[in-house]
């Protein structure tokens, strides 16, 4: 722990407290009593995150002052570095553990972090990780082409690991994201896209990170397929789950709490899973005004399409999926060795459901 700086180590603490720990509700799958809690799964990873800070905090030197300005003004806001985590606890269930694992798992934040800034150009937000936007501070510009240095100091750091599976990998995770970004931007404002429809996007833009660096811990521990795939479902069921939860929130949390500006996905005129299926539960009347929103982007009426979602009991149906997905995460995890690590990837999984961050 001598080598984690005091930036690293107030990020890490910050991170620490701002990841999930709440109390369990009846939405959570059932989960054994000794189940480790958030801060116990975080802490089993915590030597190795400092490592990835220090890999994150190393690769963002640049010689152009307002690439390393933006790129450190995102990153040292912290985030919760799920990805990251993800990789590091599937590398422990399996045993591996090289230096490698510090260097992708910086990779895998990399490209989040370069997700983040341009999906914030896109979506027009304005508070990201309790701070303004990028774009915001610095504008459009900036944010797009730090994104762009995130991105392919991204791939000059995977050239490291000299692993065809590993660049395989993260070269077409970084281009489903891609397409799930553009496939949402053609879902604009359209009331009529149903279940299957947004299930796509949010498995390419959001699922398919998570889906990469759980692999990616399979890829560098030599695995056999069964368990490479075992892990890579897991981390596409529970990065659907945590795309599902955002969107809740989007509806149901709190922008202190996020660090987020709520109301961003109707501005947007994103057809979520609340408001899909508050339009297939709702009455007529309901049903209008959900898609008179979703087609103007309106936000005048927030307050009605909250009580709308909420009325129709779409927010508890939209929460009853998350739930089936992190089912399907445990049960996969559940397929890999039993250890401390893959009891952690269960008890993250339950966890995430309650998340308000
Ligand atoms: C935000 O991801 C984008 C989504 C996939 C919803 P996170 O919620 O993991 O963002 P940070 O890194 O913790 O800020
Ligand atoms: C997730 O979508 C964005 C990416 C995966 C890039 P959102 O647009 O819902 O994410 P937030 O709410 O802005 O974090
Ligand atoms: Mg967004
Ligand atoms: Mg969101």
């Amino acid at each position: 722990m001598n080598t984690f700086g005091a930036l690293e180590r107030a990020l890490y603490n910050v991170v620490k407290h701002r990841v999930y720990g709440h109390k369990p509700s009846q939405v959570s799958p059932k989960l054994s009593a000794s189940a480790p809690s958030t801060a116990a799964v975080l802490d089993l990873v915590a030597h190795d995150m400092a490592q990835v800070d220090l890999v994150i905090a190393q690769r963002l030197a640049s010689g152009v002052p307002l690439v390393a300005q933006v790129a450190q003004y995102i990153i040292s806001a912290g985030g919760k570095r799920l990805r990251p985590v993800l990789l590091l606890l599937t590398c422990g269930a399996l045993g591996h553990q090289t230096d490698q694992r510090f260097n992708l798992a910086a990779v895998v934040e990399f490209i989040h972090t370069a997700t983040l800034l341009h999906d914030d150009v896109v979506d027009e937000s304005t508070l990201r990780r309790g701070r303004p936007t990028a774009n915001e501070n610095f504008g459009n510009p900036a944010s797009v082409l730090v994104g762009d240095f995130l991105y392919s100091r991204a791939f000059q750091m995977m050239l490291d690991a000299n692993s065809m599976r590993v660049m395989t990998t993260l070269a077409d995770a970084t281009n489903v994201i891609a397409e799930g970004e553009v496939l949402q931007l053609m879902n604009m404002h359209d009331a009529s896209l149903d279940e299957e429809g947004y299930l796509r996007v949010i498995r390419s833009k959001t699922a398919k990170l998570f889906e990469a660096s759980a692999r990616l811990g399979a890829i560098l521990a030599d695995s056999n397929a069964h368990v490479e795939h075992a892990c890579a479902s897991y981390g596409q069921a529970l990065g659907t789950a945590f795309q599902v939860i955002d969107d809740v929130l989007d509806y149901d949390g709190q922008a202190a709490e996020m660090g987020k500006n709520l109301g961003d996905d109707l501005r947007e005129g994103k057809a979520t899973l609340p408001l899909i299926l508050a339009m297939q539960r709702g009455n007529t009347t309901q049903r209008e005004t959900v898609r008179e929103a979703i087609e103007s982007g309106c936000v005048d009426r927030l307050q009605d399409i909250v009580d709308i979602v909420r009325e129709t009991g779409a927010l508890a149906a939209t929460r009853q999926a998350a739930s089936a997905e992190a089912q399907r995460a445990i049960d996969a995890a559940r397929q890999l060795p039993d250890n401390a690590y893959t009891q952690a990837m269960v008890a993250l999984a339950s966890q995430l459901l309650e998340r308000r961050t």
